[in-house]
């Protein structure tokens, strides 16, 4: 097949360039062949490929969400999340070598130093928990100083090691910070999702395990919410890390992006709505305020899947299993029966809005016991693995260099000075 491509004139010069088509993807250097000094005006980078990526691919219009190429269906049925964070990091499925050296790196990790577990109680006793987490994990650079030196291969695998093993450390003592009551420490023979649960629900019971159904299903949500591509938080984590910023710098960066209502803030979101909405019989005058646009219908869309986000069909089928342990969300009603109203209005159709990643995870977490501040917490500490493999993968990308965008500037012309007293 010909290369696919288009021709261009400048009416300016007269001159003409051809621009390759690859991928759907034309690239910029082809046009500012035309015009060295040329941008391109692209609001929120709505169609912008910032990069080259090898880590997560979706295809938004088919509902396709794969790790390396690993389907996500495939890995939230067969894999765990330590090993997805391998994966996302390394390009390949780890070795039982590799995996066990890995989880051990992980778990040796896995405490925080005393003075960052003095450090978070701080801040107010009801601070929000993200709030807490980040900066929480930005204050770690300051115990870290050597993280600094980000062009040091092997230093920046132990701060990866210690992000990814902290973050549930971190988690789980801002939950702790804002009962009053006094922390659980690791213990690492439970696994990475069976410690967390235990620093979380654990008030000292020496023996306590962590429900094993309970467990897997957190995990599989970890699994999930590791990598995206190009979302708002992983941009962030790019953005500042093109600086060379330190890594922690960078995943608390990437965390405030996150703690956004229209990105990680999302799930959290979408049970206060479930609440406000309180019964069966309130969801179709929900769904006609969102039409007239007086609100969002939380949960729903996205900025690249046009059809059902994979990922939410594998929670709703997680979420039985956790209703077998937990009882059913009485929420879950309301939501099936937003689900279906939407998808079945012209409003929703024509928008291309679906159920995303957040309309079904929130009632999971708290079906669990997690109190609504945490959610966002949650999806955190799964994407901690999906910020640094992106980051990684910026520092080696020879095409990479630090993040400056232009702008259409549309102020003021020259103008000069005017005296308060003239004013
Ligand atoms: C995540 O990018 C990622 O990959 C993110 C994520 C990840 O894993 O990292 O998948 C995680 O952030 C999921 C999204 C969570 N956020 C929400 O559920 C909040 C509600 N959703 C919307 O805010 C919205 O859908 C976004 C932010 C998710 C996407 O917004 P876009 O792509 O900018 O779409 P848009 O705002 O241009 O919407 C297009 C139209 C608009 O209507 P019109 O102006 O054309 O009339 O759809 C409407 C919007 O008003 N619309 C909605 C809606 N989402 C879009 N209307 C009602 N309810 C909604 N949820």
């Amino acid at each position: 097949m010909s290369e696919e491509s288009f021709t261009i004139t400048d009416n300016r010069s007269g001159e003409t360039v051809t621009v390759p088509i690859v991928d759907g993807t034309i690239s910029s250097a082809a046009l500012r062949e035309l015009d060295k000094g040329m941008w391109f005006y692209d609001p929120a980078y709505m169609s912008t490929a910032n990069c080259n990526s090898k880590i997560t691919y979706i295809d938004g219009g088919n509902g396709i969400l794969r790790y390396r190429g690993y389907p996500i269906e495939q890995l939230a049925e067969h894999s765990n999340f330590l090993e997805v964070c391998y994966l996302l990091l390394n390009g390949e499925l780890p070795t039982e070598a590799e995996a066990e050296e890995w989880v051990h790196h992980i778990t040796y990790h896995t405490y925080v130093h005393e003075d960052i577990a003095q450090f978070m109680k701080g801040l107010r006793y009801d601070a929000h928990p993200m709030g807490t987490l980040v900066s929480t994990v930005a204050a770690l650079s300051t115990f870290y100083p050597e993280a600094k030196d980000i062009s040091d291969p092997h230093n920046r695998l132990i701060q990866t090691h210690r992000l990814i093993a902290k973050m549930p450390t971190m988690a789980a003592f801002a939950y702790k910070n804002r009962l009053g009551l006094p922390y659980e420490y690791p213990v690492n023979h439970l696994g990475y999702t069976g410690n967390f649960l235990r620093m979380m629900w654990n008030v000292a019971d020496p023996g306590y395990e962590p429900d094993p159904i309970l467990t897997r299903a957190l995990d599989i949500l970890l699994i999930l919410h590791a990598d995206h591509e190009q979302n708002c938080s992983t941009t962030t984590m790019r953005t500042v890390g093109s600086s060379n910023a330190d890594p922690y710098s960078a995943v608390a960066a990437a965390t405030c992006g996150l703690y956004g209502p229209l990105h990680g803030g999302a799930n959290e979101a979408v049970i206060h709505m479930l609440h406000d909405i309180g019964s069966f019989d309130n969801v179709t005058a929900y769904v006609e305020k969102v039409k007239s646009g007086e609100t969002l219908l939380q949960g729903f869309g996205h900025r690249v899947y046009k059809s059902y986000d994979p990922r939410a069909t594998i929670i709703k089928k997680t979420a039985d299993q956790v209703f077998e342990v937990t009882g059913l969300n009485p929420l879950l009603d309301i939501a099936m029966k937003l689900e279906e109203v939407a998808l079945n209005d012209p409003y929703f159709i024509d928008r291309n809005l679906y159920p995303n990643v957040d309309f079904y995870s929130g009632l999971i977490y708290e079906a669990m016991g997690f109190p609504m501040d945490m959610f966002t917490v949650l999806f955190a500490i799964g994407r901690t693995p999906g910020w640094l493999a992106h980051w990684q993968e910026m520092l080696d990308d020879p095409e990479q260099k630090i993040y400056r965008p232009r702008q259409m500037y549309t102020g003021p012309d020259e103008r000069d000075y005017v005296p308060i007293s003239n004013r």
